[in-house]
């Protein structure tokens, strides 16, 4: 096995072959959560705690079913109620949490580099299901398991990300993991929603859709994050729609084969035509989010084998 993590921040430490591991493992988990049965007991015995001091539909939902599927104690957290409100620092309630001995947590928060900053405060497995613009780990695993198996291949594939990249994590993990498994990327979107500094990853940078979904395998849509903008960003939703919102015409520049994506939310006349999301011919949307729970149980399955392998050799406090 490869991957020896103690915990899942981000895709940037990830080598490739740590990657394949977990999206392996994910596979086993995929056939797992289609059989009538779905249980397994390798989280048996671990508490799992879910802490999110942001809004969470999909996630939230889908590591707590990964957790009760592999049989752990699974707690949530919701931190809009909890101490936070009464000013109690992150770390505060990250040692507090500590001493009811959680061996996961996993942690979703509004600042990025948050949750790094947390692991190094506990003695447990932490998970980062999304730290502001940073990284959201277990959503490009996902998106990389959803592609391998719609596409035969991970590797030398044309993947277009298109939309709000400057505030996305979403955007930036999938940028570093498909990049370390040799994709051309390709980010389309106006410059006002490009990060700056974003040549230096090695991507190709469009803002005309047609132009840069050109023969592209997979077309991977974004949400206009709005919470993060602090000034106009777009002149109004129907431009946006107009020039960056994906439709029939635009998908037809792309391959014939090619597969839609979204990670969610998604605003259908924003960013995506409603028609477009919902073409079982064309769209994943909905593989993505069964991935989802599959990647989640192996990503928590490898990293509470190293934390019982860690603990048994005294590595942890
Ligand atoms: C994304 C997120 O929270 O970063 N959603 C998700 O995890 N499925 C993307 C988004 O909020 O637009």
């Amino acid at each position: 096995m490869t991957f020896r993590a103690k915990h899942l921040l981000g895709i940037e430490p990830l080598a490739p072959d740590e990657i394949r591991t977990i999206l392996d493992l994910s596979e086993q988990y995929v056939d797992l959560n289609r059989g009538a049965l779905k249980h397994s007991d390798v989280l048996s015995g671990l508490t799992q705690i879910n802490m999110f001091f942001e809004n969470s539909t999909r996630t939230q939902a889908s590591f707590e079913l990964a957790g009760k599927r592999l049989g752990a104690d699974v707690m949530n957290m919701s931190m809009q109620a909890s101490s936070i409100k009464k000013g109690e620092t992150l770390i505060d309630t990250a040692l507090t949490l500590n001493a009811m001995h959680p061996d996961l947590l996993v942690v979703r928060h509004p600042h990025s580099g948050a949750v790094d900053l947390l692991a190094q405060k506990v003695n447990c497995a932490v998970l980062n299901a999304g730290d502001g613009r940073h990284e959201h780990p277990t959503q490009a695993l996902l998106d990389a398991l959803t592609i391998r198996r719609a596409k035969g291949r991970l590797h030398r594939l044309n993947i277009a990300i298109c939309g709000d990249i400057a505030h996305s994590r979403v955007a930036r993990s999938n940028i570093l993991l498909l990049g370390k498994l040799e994709n051309r990327i390709r980010l389309i979107g106006p410059p006002t929603l490009m990060p700056a500094g974003i040549a230096e990853f090695g991507v190709e940078v469009y803002d005309d859709m047609k132009q840069g979904l050109q023969d592209v395998d997979v077309v991977m849509m974004l949400r206009l994050q709005r919470e993060r903008m602090d000034g106009g960003f777009i002149p109004s939703e129907r431009e946006y729609y107009h020039r960056f919102g994906l439709d029939a015409e635009k998908l037809a520049y792309a391959k014939e084969d090619a597969i839609v994506m979204h990670p969610g939310p998604m605003n259908r006349g924003v960013e995506i035509d409603g028609e477009i999301a919902d073409d079982i011919n064309r769209s994943v949307i909905q593989e993505q989010v069964e991935m989802g729970v599959a990647v989640r149980m192996a990503a928590m399955d490898l990293l509470a084998r190293n934390l019982r392998a860690q603990k048994a050799e005294g590595v942890w406090a």
